[in-house]
């Protein structure tokens, strides 16, 4: 292990046993940096609509200036319209960074092996969205992840791995714990500072818990929150966006279909988990629609098919507030509703505001959240926010999440020699 330089004081502590970027001599060695800059799309434009990932990636990226650099990253999931290559990520990144951005469009063919091959210190290469290899669609262990086509080929001509894709922790894809079992491998800056203030966090965090939770990738949250109260992580879970139509459906009071994907799977799960824990869940009892434009409130039990749920009504919010002023420890992730949209921005705000200005310790996780928080001047006042939506729920539940996992055995293959 030539590049290791020793422990330094964060390998050593309590707090986290995984290797960081100070663990290592960078200077002209190949570093594939693994982030996460999986942006919002807007699906008209096909433009990045949020561009905080990027921003947030930069940090690492100055960190590792002399060396030879590849960094990858995963954009969507194949079949949904942010699915999309990394071209426009290039642009961005070249344009916050006032630095040149090699990017191919490739990831693992002849054209990706030669550009990384001709990389000279300081110099960045993007590759291509890391899903178009088809291997980094699927979960492996990290003995099968090693021995992908993806990372046979690559880790090649790699020196160091660094992980800093906190959002994608909790995959077990072949570029989170594939490359971290062959090469030497590290924490980067974001997924370091992550997992020290979460683990500071969840040494000091009180019931009861009360969770917030909206946004749309339903079935990962059912998984999650049967897990959280499980755990003891969630006494209230306080339901919002499409996850919290998902259990209005499974309560009979949304009685048409919403349209989602496997719809019937995820509200008999949402049917299944309420029969298994009556007190813990809240639904929405009013909520907002659109209608030409404007901001209609009603009752849920007044929806009709076809209406457009954009927010959460106040009766709702005066409900989750008390609930959030009484808790001991808060997790927010997801928005309440279409908070870009000024006339339904109310539900989101009023929700942040709760969290902000309770003696609760305060967790806010996802990019919408994350800006909404901004806008509103709310940030200062929360103990800890992230990027990361369901990486950081799975955390939460005190499972360990794969990458975190592949840091530490690969901190802990070193430590021995
Ligand atoms: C996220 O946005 O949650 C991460 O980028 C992971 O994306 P995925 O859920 O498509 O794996």
């Amino acid at each position: 292990m030539e590049q290791l330089k020793g422990f330094n004081p964060v390998f050593n502590s309590k707090i986290m046993k995984v290797l960081t970027l100070d663990d290592f001599d960078l200077k002209d060695k190949t570093v594939f940096l693994r982030v996460d800059m999986n942006c919002p799309i807007d699906p008209d434009t096909m433009e990045i609509s949020g561009t905080k990932r990027i921003e947030e990636a930069i940090e690492t990226i100055k960190s590792l200036g002399e060396a030879k650099l590849v960094v990858g990253s995963h954009q969507g999931r194949v079949g949904n319209t942010d699915y999309t290559g990394m071209d426009k990520h290039a642009k961005v990144l070249e344009k916050l960074m006032g630095k040149k951005i090699r990017y191919v469009e490739d990831v693992i063919g002849v054209a990706a092996q030669n550009e990384i091959k001709n990389l000279k210190g300081g110099e960045i290469l993007l590759l291509d969205n890391l899903r178009l290899c088809a291997e980094e669609n699927y979960e492996f262990s990290p003995e099968d992840a090693a021995n992908t086509i993806m990372v046979k080929r690559l880790s090649k001509l790699i020196d160091l791995f660094v992980l800093d894709s906190f959002p994608s922790a909790h995959r077990s894809h072949p570029s989170i714990v594939g490359f971290p079992h062959v090469l030497p491998a590290c924490a980067g800056r974001i997924v370091e500072r992550e997992v020290r203030n979460l683990d500071e966090i969840m040494t000091v965090a009180k019931a009861p818990h009360v969770i917030v939770l909206g946004g749309s990738k339903v079935p990962d949250r059912l998984e999650a929150i049967k897990l959280l109260i499980q755990n003891g992580r969630a006494d209230h879970v306080l339901l919002t966006g499409l996850i919290g139509n998902v259990f209005l459906r499974a309560q009979a009071r949304i009685r048409y279909p919403l349209g989602i994907k496997k719809e019937e799977e995820v509200v008999a799960k949402a049917h299944a988990l309420i029969g298994e824990y009556p007190d813990v869940f809240s639904t929405p009892v009013d909520i907002a629609i659109d209608k030409d434009g404007e901001r209609v409130e009603m009752d849920v039990r007044e929806l009709g098919a076809g209406d457009k749920i954009y927010d959460l009504g106040p009766k709702t919010i005066e409900y989750y507030s008390k609930l959030i002023a009484g808790a001991g420890t808060v997790f927010i992730s997801g928005p309440a509703g279409f908070f870009e949209k000024e006339n339904f921005s109310y539900g989101t705000k009023e929700l942040l505001s709760a969290v902000a200005n309770s003696m609760a310790t305060t967790i806010v996780s996802g990019g919408h959240l994350t800006s909404a928080l901004k806008k509103y001047g709310l940030a200062e006042k929360i103990d800890h926010i992230s990027t990361a939506g369901g990486a950081l729920v799975l955390y939460l539940t005190g499972e360990k999440l794969p990458m975190i996992k592949a840091l530490e055995d690969a901190a802990n293959k070193y430590r021995s020699k």
